[in-house]
């Protein structure tokens, strides 16, 4: 059977868990052959998981902050795949505080792996896709900074907005080399950075606050890596050719209520 990114090469930035590891499977499940980058151990036990399922996955760790560890990493697996054709860069962080809380040193972390990782990501694998006149990034903001906020998200909110204007900057600068750019916004979705966020919350029940969440959004649930890499393999795969410079909102409708705190409906 025909896979989407049959014969496509891929880089996946924060690929050991989450939704680039989500990422990951679904596009090795399309055909393509994939590179895992992250800074976590992990992402070997993720390339071999995949490699037993019998598909072609490679483990690298470097640190997306490292600009120069990119480089030569990139580098290298353009030699091996010969080409890189789609650039996924999920790798972020997610920590929040209240603005007078939060010092210059939590803000530059939070913009150096969430902005500038995706900068560097995008400088180590733009060369190799002008040269070959095409290519496909994917950048993973948020909804948040872009369409909502909640206290504590000042940081963060900066760091998404600016993967969002970034991504339609950089597809001006690529357009006429055959290369779309576009963003995933994210709402809710199960991964490990969530977990965290709801087990800060409530250490005795993270669950409920799972539930919670879930229980305010349209679709009554959370989202799942796996929704999230089928919706990067559409903006990766050529059903995409004439999108770029834009978003899709993955988001199961979180962002949709007029009146969140009445719950208002014509039922009720
Ligand atoms: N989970 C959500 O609900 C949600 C919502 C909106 C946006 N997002 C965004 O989606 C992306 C993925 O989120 P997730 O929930 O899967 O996160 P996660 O924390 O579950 O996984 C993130 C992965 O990135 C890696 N990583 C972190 N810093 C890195 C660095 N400096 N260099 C290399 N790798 C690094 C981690 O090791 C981890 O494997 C992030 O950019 C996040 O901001 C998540």
């Amino acid at each position: 059977m025909m896979g989407k990114l049959d014969n496509k090469s891929a880089i996946i930035t924060g690929a050991a868990a989450g939704m680039g590891k989500g990422v990951a499977r679904t596009f090795v499940r399309y055909g393509a052959e994939i590179a895992l980058i992250d800074f976590s151990e992990a992402v070997f036990d993720t390339a071999e998981e995949l490699q037993k399922e019998g598909y072609n996955a490679l483990g690298y760790k470097v640190d997306v902050r490292d600009a120069a560890g990119l480089k030569n990493t990139y580098a290298e697996i353009a030699e091996r795949f010969g080409k890189i054709d789609i650039l996924v860069n999920v790798a972020g962080v997610g920590d929040l505080k209240l603005f007078w809380e939060a010092d210059d040193e939590f803000r530059d972390r939070i913009f150096d792996v969430n902005f500038k990782g995706t900068w560097n990501s995008c400088r180590a694998a733009v060369p190799y896709m002008m040269n070959a006149g095409y290519g496909k990034i994917v950048n993973f903001g948020s909804v948040t900074g872009v369409l909502a906020v909640d206290p504590g998200m000042t940081a963060y909110a900066s760091s998404k907005g600016a993967i969002m204007g970034f991504t339609k900057a950089l597809a001006q600068d690529l357009a006429s080399h055959n290369i779309t750019v576009n963003a995933i916004l994210p709402g809710m979705v199960d991964t490990p950075m969530l977990q965290k966020s709801c087990t800060e919350a409530c250490p005795e029940d993270p669950q409920s606050i799972k539930d919670n969440i879930a229980s305010g959004i349209p679709l009554k649930r959370l989202g799942t890596p796996e929704e999230a890499g089928e919706v990067a393999a559409f903006l990766s795969s050529e059903e995409s050719s004439y999108v770029t410079g834009t978003h899709i909102v993955f988001d199961g409708g979180s962002t949709l209520p007029e009146t969140p705190a009445t719950g208002w409906s014509p039922n009720t």
